[in-house]
């Protein structure tokens, strides 16, 4: 059974509900074990369980929060543990062009120290709004494609756990039914 962690730091709560709806598209996939926990919950063990992570961090200064690069600085004696393991993003931002895309590729950066295959989406979410880079918004998930921008990067984590740790070829994204492009 694939093994998916949805890991997040949040100051204010904002990347949390993004978390929350990263969890439920995750959960979209049957026979994937889903868990959610902020990085003062989880621990080495967690990032060792789980097959695949995303990994949502607030937009500070236009990049991770400190805390999160805290955590895995904090893991770096461990690095060569974690190889081979599906890595995804997430960020919420002030405002719209205010880094959450540059946060997500540190993200991805910082997983890629530790030997994770990183992705991006190809689909969209709804007409004019993607998430090649990971899901990002500004403030908290509100309107319905920002929502579904969450769920889909969690379902998509899900379906590469799937196919890669399961073998479970029918979860290819390439065979999905529902809408990946309007
Ligand atoms: C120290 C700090 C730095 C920030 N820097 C940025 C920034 O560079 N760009 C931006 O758009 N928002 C910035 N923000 C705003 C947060 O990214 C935004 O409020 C986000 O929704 C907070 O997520 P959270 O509720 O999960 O903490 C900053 C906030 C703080 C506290």
């Amino acid at each position: 059974m694939g093994r998916v962690l949805i890991l997040y730091y949040s100051k204010d709560g904002n990347t949390r509900k993004m978390a929350e709806y990263v969890a439920e598209g995750a959960a979209e996939i049957t026979g994937i074990d889903v868990v959610l926990k902020s990085i003062s919950e989880a621990t080495r063990e967690d990032v060792y369980w789980c097959d695949g992570i995303a990994l949502g961090s607030p937009t500070h200064l236009g990049t991770v929060a400190a805390d999160m690069k805290k955590f895995w600085e904090d893991l770096l004696p461990d690095w060569q543990k974690i190889d081979g393991k599906i890595g995804c993003a997430f960020s919420s931002e002030g405002g719209w062009g205010g880094g959450a895309e540059l946060t997500c590729q540190t993200l991805l950066t910082i997983m890629m120290n530790f030997g994770f295959l990183v992705f991006g989406l190809t689909d969209y979410s709804a007409r004019q709004f993607t998430a090649h880079y990971g899901a990002t918004l500004a403030g908290e998930p509100r309107s319905e494609r920002e929502i579904e921008s969450c769920r889909r990067i969690g379902r998509r984590l899900s379906e590469w756990v799937a196919v890669y740790f399961d073998g479970r070829h029918e979860a290819h994204p390439l065979k999905a039914t529902y809408i990946r492009e309007f």
